[in-house]
C-alpha cells in the first residue's frame, strides 16, 4: 500500500494468516452458523434484485461472496490479507485492498458491504474514512451495509464459556465494557466494539440515510456457546431454532441490540 499511514497492522495479517482459518469460522460453530444465516436473511431484505454489482470490502476468504454469487450477484472482493484474497479468488474477482482507500471508482457499485473492517479500526476517524470510501464507491441511492462487534458481546461470551469468574477474564472484559477497545493481547487483534446507536451515528455522519441497525444473532446466541462448550456437542435443532426465533423476535426492540454478538447496519448512499 503506497500510503504508509494505511499499512495494515502486522498483527491483523498474522492473526488471519497464521492463527485462525477465517474460511471455517461461520460453519464450525453453532453461533457462527447463526451469524451467517442471519446476515443472509437481513441483507437479502435490502439487496437490489440480482444481477447487481457488489463490492465486498474486508470480505475475507469469501464466505459471503459465495452465497451472493450463487444468488446471481456480480461480486468483487477486497481484503488486506493475502491469504484471504487467494482463498476468495476461487469464488469471485479478489484483490488486496484496504477499506480506508478503495481502488474502485466513484459510484461504481450498487452495494458496498463492510462485514469486518470496522472492528479492526479502533480509531473513529479511520472508521469514518472507511465508511466515506464506501459511500464514494456506491452509486447514489445504493446500499451500504456495515457489521460491527457489539460492545457487550464479551460479557455474554465469557459467561457462557464459564470463564468470567477468572480474574484475568473479568479484568479483560471489564476493560472492554469500559473503553470499547480490546487490546488484542490474546485470542483476537486490537479491536473496537460498537453500541448499536453509535454504529447508526457513524453511518449517518458520512451521509447515509434510512439507517437501520439489526442484532445479527439476537439475545440468546450465548446459549449455543454454553451448550457447545460444556458438552462438546452441537446444540440440538430445537435449541438452534429457538435462538434463531429469538433473534427475529428481538428486531423491533432496540434495547435488545445490546445482547447480540454482532450488529449489522444498512443505509442508503446519498442521491
Ligand atoms: C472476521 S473477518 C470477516 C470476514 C468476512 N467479511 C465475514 O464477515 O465473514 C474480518 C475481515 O476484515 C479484514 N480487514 C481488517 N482490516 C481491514 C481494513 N483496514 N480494510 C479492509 N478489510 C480489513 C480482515 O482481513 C478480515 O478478512
Amino acid at each position: 500500500m503506497s500510503n504508509p499511514e494505511l499499512e495494515l497492522a502486522p498483527e491483523i495479517d498474522y492473526f488471519y494468516s497464521q492463527v485462525v482459518d477465517e474460511s471455517a469460522r461461520l460453519s464450525m460453530s453453532a453461533d457462527g452458523r447463526l451469524e451467517l444465516l442471519r446476515t443472509q436473511e437481513i441483507l437479502r431484505r435490502f439487496l437490489p434484485a440480482a444481477p447487481a454489482r457488489i463490492l465486498d470490502v474486508g470480505g475475507g476468504p469469501g464466505v459471503h461472496a459465495r452465497w451472493l454469487v450463487a444468488d446471481g450477484y456480480d461480486v468483487d472482493l477486497v481484503d488486506p490479507v493475502a491469504r484471504h484474497v487467494s482463498q476468495a479468488a476461487e469464488i469471485c474477482p479478489a484483490s488486496v485492498g484496504d477499506a480506508r482507500a478503495l481502488a474502485a471508482g466513484d459510484a461504481s457499485y450498487d452495494v458496498v458491504q463492510l462485514l469486518g473492517p470496522l472492528y479492526h479500526l479502533p480509531d473513529r476517524a479511520e472508521r469514518l474514512q472507511a465508511l466515506t470510501e464506501a459511500v464514494r464507491v456506491a452509486r447514489p441511492g445504493g446500499l451500504v451495509a456495515a457489521a460491527a462487534i457489539n460492545r457487550y458481546a464479551s460479557i455474554f461470551e465469557h459467561s457462557a464459556l464459564a470463564q468470567l469468574q477468572k480474574p484475568r477474564l473479568e479484568s479483560s472484559v471489564s476493560e472492554i465494557l469500559r473503553t470499547a477497545v480490546y487490546d488484542g493481547h490474546r485470542g483476537f487483534t486490537l479491536s473496537y466494539f460498537h453500541r448499536g446507536e453509535e454504529l447508526a451515528e457513524e453511518m449517518r455522519s458520512v451521509g447515509l440515510t434510512d439507517v437501520a441497525v439489526f442484532g445479527v444473532e439476537g439475545p440468546a446466541w450465548s446459549m449455543l456457546k454454553a451448550v457447545e462448550h460444556s458438552s462438546g456437542l452441537t446444540p440440538n435443532d430445537d435449541l438452534f431454532a429457538s435462538v434463531l426465533t429469538a433473534a427475529r423476535m428481538a428486531e423491533p426492540y432496540p434495547e435488545l441490540l445490546a445482547a447480540s454478538s454482532h450488529l449489522l447496519a444498512v443505509g442508503k448512499a446519498p442521491a
